[in-house]
């Protein structure tokens, strides 16, 4: 009787600790009776908090990619000291011992989440062509040692990397995407957003999503950004304003229009001058601006990159005072491409052909507009091919003009441009990285640019409601 007892207690006691063990092993899902044991979704502000040790680490350019490299990184409030160490790059480990430090400036940003301090350097008076090895820290918490490159002093061909539109689940959706073009294009030069890098301008865990997408890329790669509308956010006056976090995460020139610093701007790599833009506001000034940096440009290819689109792919989303404003003067400067986002879809021009593309619809409108009466023909030295692509997973309808030579909807892409002497070669690849569209341009002296078409590895990718109307 007692060993009966005995039993039945140990059983029951037993019996105690096996249930949990079953609710926590067996049933993770929290679907045992009169139990809800299912995991709370992890909160931006606990999975993007800034710590000690550096994090969202970007190398950006201030100047001459040849001779400097800036890099911008992320900390808790409680470093107040950044510190960023260079050494040229060695094959052995000892390049360390004879790393220069160099201290950053540092700022506060007060997030939606968090507040962090961001650092930046510029590093300066680099050889050119020469491989750096770099760190930032405080002095004791350190980030690993990236690499980057400065430009060769001379010219050589080289390709970059060009986004679309991020914007919507950058984590879960565009990592691949960006990840993809890595494998792609490894030696990239830069990566080139066009605008709408998140969603809401504000948030700084979409702004960490974008940051942990790239991961250390990021800090081997430098980035060209322009803002789209979606960097921009209200005033307390309910004036449209950039994003607080652009400034401080983003080292860009300042030598744009007053008030457009880090927006509007121009680099030169190589034989390409890059002209980024502001689309979102003050366009008459940066047209004043654009014409000027234009006027005197020396180098032979001209790329402008801004993210409202000049020949929109979406039904009433055309820019008229954009177009209206800037395209002449990338008429008159014959700038060579002009890449763009906001449509989440993809369209791209060709050029205008006297005596085969005569038909007024199949040129582009403001093209159309600059014809004098009668004149059977097309001014010829136009050539600029305008490009609108998206990298995110948010699709639109691309309503099909006869002007744009390849199209694309519900298809996340990325751009690898190669510029080798006088051609530049444009790959529009899908996230899978199938070829979807392809160019090749060529310098010819006096004229206006050769364009060769070239041949994509997929059928262009349509909705099947569009396919049905544009027959
Ligand atoms: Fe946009």
């Amino acid at each position: 009787m007692v060993f009966i007892k005995y039993m039945r207690t140990k059983r029951w006691v037993y019996g105690l600790a096996f249930v949990p063990f079953c609710c926590s092993l067996l049933d993770p899902c929290g679907a045992h009776e009169g139990h809800d044991h299912a995991v709370p979704a992890i909160q931006p502000a606990e999975v993007y908090a800034p710590s000690v040790l550096p994090d969202r680490i970007i190398l950006t350019w201030v100047d001459d990619p040849r001779t400097t490299q800036a890099v911008t990184w992320r900390t808790s409030p409680e470093v107040r000291k950044g510190i960023a160490e260079l050494a040229v790059a060695e094959d052995g480990p000892y390049f360390s011992e004879k790393a220069q430090q160099f201290t950053a400036e540092s700022q506060a940003l007060m997030t939606d989440i968090n507040t962090a301090h961001f650092h930046s350097v510029t590093f300066r008076d680099l050889q050119p062509g020469t491989r750096y090895a770099y760190r930032v820290g405080d002095g004791t918490n350190w980030s690993e040692w990236f690499h980057f490159s400065t430009a060769t002093a001379q010219a050589e061909p080289f390709s970059f990397v060009y986004f679309g539109d991020a914007q919507n689940n950058i984590r879960s959706m565009w990592s691949r995407v960006i990840r993809e073009a890595y494998r792609d294009a490894p030696k990239a030069a830069f990566l080139l957003h066009a605008g709408d890098l998140i969603n809401k301008a504000e948030a700084d865990g979409e702004w960490g999503e974008w940051f942990g997408a790239g991961g250390w890329l990021n800090a081997m790669t430098p980035n060209l950004a322009v803002p789209g509308n979606h960097e921009q956010a209200r005033s307390l006056t309910g004036q449209r304003r950039l994003s607080h976090h652009w400034r401080p995460q983003f080292a860009f020139p300042e030598h744009g229009p007053p008030g457009l610093e880090e927006t509007c701007y121009t680099l030169t790599y190589h034989n390409l001058r890059i002209i980024a833009l502001n689309s979102n506001e003050r366009l008459d000034e940066q047209a004043v601006w654009l014409d000027e940096i234009l006027a005197t440009n020396q180098s032979p290819w001209v790329v402008c990159a801004f993210h409202h689109p000049v020949y929109s792919t979406g039904k009433d989303r055309d820019n008229p005072a954009l177009r209206k404003l800037w395209k002449p003067i990338f008429d008159k400067h014959r700038v060579d491409l002009v890449l763009q986002g906001h449509d989440h879809t993809y369209g791209r021009t060709g050029f205008a052909v006297p005596g085969v593309d005569d038909d007024p619809n199949s040129l582009p409108p403001q093209t159309v507009a600059n014809v004098p009466t009668g004149v059977q023909q097309v001014d010829p030295v136009y050539g600029t091919v305008y490009v609108v692509s998206v990298s995110g997973p948010k699709m639109y309808n691309n309503s099909r003009k006869p002007y744009m030579k390849r199209l694309a909807e519900d298809t996340q892409l990325y751009q690898v441009i190669h510029l080798d002497g006088e051609t530049l070669k444009f790959e529009a690849r899908t996230a899978t990285g199938m070829l979807y569209d392809a160019f090749r341009l060529e310098k010819v002296a006096g004229e206006r640019n050769r364009l060769i078409e070239l041949d994509a590895e997929v059928p262009e990718r349509l909705r099947p409601a569009l396919e049905e109307s544009v027959k």
